[in-house]
C-alpha cells in the first residue's frame, strides 16, 4: 500500500490559483443585524431540487451567525461590485455601512446590484476541518442582466468580456 503523503502547501497555492470561480457573499440576520463575509467556495449540488453549498472557515467573525441560523443569502457578485467584494473580504465592524441591500422573502440580506442571487434553507452543516459545508435548499431565486465577477490567481475580472474557446 502506497505511503500517505502530504502536498507541498505551495504547490497547493498554486493549484488552487489555476482554478477560477465566481465571487459570493454569503449573509444572514444576526438578530437584526445583517452580516456578511465574501465566499467564492460556492457550488451547485443539484439542480431539481435546487440544492447548493458553501464553505465557511470557522474562525471567520461571521461564521457563528451563519451556523445558527435557519436561512442565508447567497450573493452572486457582479462586476459592478467591487467596492461590495472589498468590504465583504474585510473584518470591517459594520459592513453593510455603505452597502444597499434589502430584506429576502425568508429575512436573509439580498444586495443590490449582485448579479444574481438565492436565499436558501441549511440543511446540513457538515464540518470539515478547518470548515462549516452548509448544504442548502434554494427558496428564492432571482438574476440580473449584470455579468458575474470573476476570480482567479487572486485577482478580479469582467464575467461578461470572456473570449469563448474555438
Ligand atoms: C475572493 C475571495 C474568496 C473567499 N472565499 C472564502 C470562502 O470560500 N470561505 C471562507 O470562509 N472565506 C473566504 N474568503 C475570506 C473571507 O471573506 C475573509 O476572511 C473575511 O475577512 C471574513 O470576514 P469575517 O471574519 O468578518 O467573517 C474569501 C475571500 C476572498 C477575497
Amino acid at each position: 500500500m502506497a505511503l500517505a503523503s502530504k502536498p507541498d502547501l505551495d504547490v497547493m497555492k498554486q493549484v488552487n490559483r489555476q482554478f477560477v470561480t465566481g465571487v459570493t457573499v454569503v449573509t444572514a440576520l444576526d438578530g437584526e443585524t445583517p452580516r456578511g463575509l465574501a465566499v467564492n467556495a460556492f457550488s451547485s449540488i443539484s439542480l431539481d431540487p435546487a440544492t447548493v453549498m458553501v464553505c465557511v472557515q470557522r474562525t471567520s467573525s461571521t461564521h457563528d451567525c451563519l451556523f445558527r441560523a435557519s436561512h442565508l443569502a447567497i450573493n452572486i457578485l457582479s462586476t459592478d461590485q467591487l467596492d461590495v467584494v472589498g468590504v465583504f473580504a474585510s473584518k470591517t465592524e459594520d459592513k453593510f455601512k455603505d452597502v444597499d441591500w434589502e430584506s429576502g422573502p425568508f429575512g436573509s440580506p439580498l444586495i443590490a446590484r449582485s448579479s444574481a442571487l438565492m436565499e436558501v434553507e441549511i440543511r446540513e452543516r457538515l464540518q470539515a476541518s478547518t470548515h462549516t459545508v452548509f448544504i442548502c435548499r434554494v427558496v428564492h431565486a432571482a438574476v440580473s442582466e449584470l455579468p458575474p465577477m470573476v476570480y482567479g490567481a487572486g485577482k478580479f475580472f469582467d464575467g461578461g468580456a470572456l473570449a469563448p474557446l474555438g
